[in-house]
């Protein structure tokens, strides 16, 4: 039989998805720009960062946020293989999510040391991870796999199952799919616009932060 998710795991991944309504995903393309980046995040009320390992510098900056920014939950994102989980694990991340779902991941993350967020953007996706004890995933790309009226349908048959929806949702949007009851927070690279981060426009990024949570939050 195969091995379900672990309590521990489960109710750590509810505490750190309810920590912050909105989740920015961070692609470091400079490490230098990790610390300053985050801290502008956290000064406009984020306490979640997911970094993604979509360039090189992922496990080193989540290395260096976790000893940097101990009041901060600090995770991986785009995680695709059981050795990036590994990795990420490795360098301190307290989180991880995945695009996707495959089952050596969804396996893996049963009883690893960092909870796992399984992307799906199927019932029959979902329904794999469901299996393994799975309650809570990531709904991606949220607005091009059905959006609003995806997560709504989704909760007929799935009552006890709660998404993150990320992929397409921008500040104006992100109010809408929280009112929803089975969506725990919503991602998105609108917190990060890249033209801020390479000219180091960090109060633009903190104005960006404060103001979206003050929408969700209103
Ligand atoms: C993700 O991985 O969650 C997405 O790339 C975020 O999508 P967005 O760029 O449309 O916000």
């Amino acid at each position: 039989m195969a091995k379900m998710l672990s309590e521990r795991l489960s109710e750590e991944l509810e505490r750190i998805t309810a920590a912050c309504p909105l989740v920015p995903v961070i692609a470091i393309d400079n490490l230098d720009e990790a610390l300053p980046l985050a801290r502008a995040l956290v000064d406009g009320g984020i306490t979640i960062l997911e970094i993604t390992l979509r360039t090189v510098h992922g496990v080193e900056a989540i290395r260096q946020l976790r000893e940097a920014l101990p009041d901060v939950w600090v995770g991986a994102g785009t995680v695709t293989t059981v050795e990036q989980y590994r990795a990420v694990e490795a360098a301190g991340a307290q989180f991880v999510i995945t695009p996707g779902s495959t089952r050596e991941l969804l396996e893996y993350g049963v009883d690893a040391q960092a909870p796992l967020l399984p992307g799906v953007s199927t019932l029959s996706e979902m329904m794999e991870g469901y299996r393994l004890g799975y309650r809570q995933f990531k709904f991606f790309p949220a607005e091009v796999a059905g959006g609003i009226a995806a997560l709504k349908a989704f909760s007929g048959p799935f009552s006890d199952v709660c998404f993150c929806p990320t992929g397409g949702i921008r500040q104006d949007t992100a109010a809408d799919y929280l009112q929803l009851p089975n969506v725990a927070a919503v991602g998105g690279t609108w917190l990060t616009p890249k033209d801020a981060i390479a000219t180091g426009d960090w109060s633009r990024i903190t104005d960006i932060a404060r103001a979206s949570l003050s929408l969700v939050k209103g």
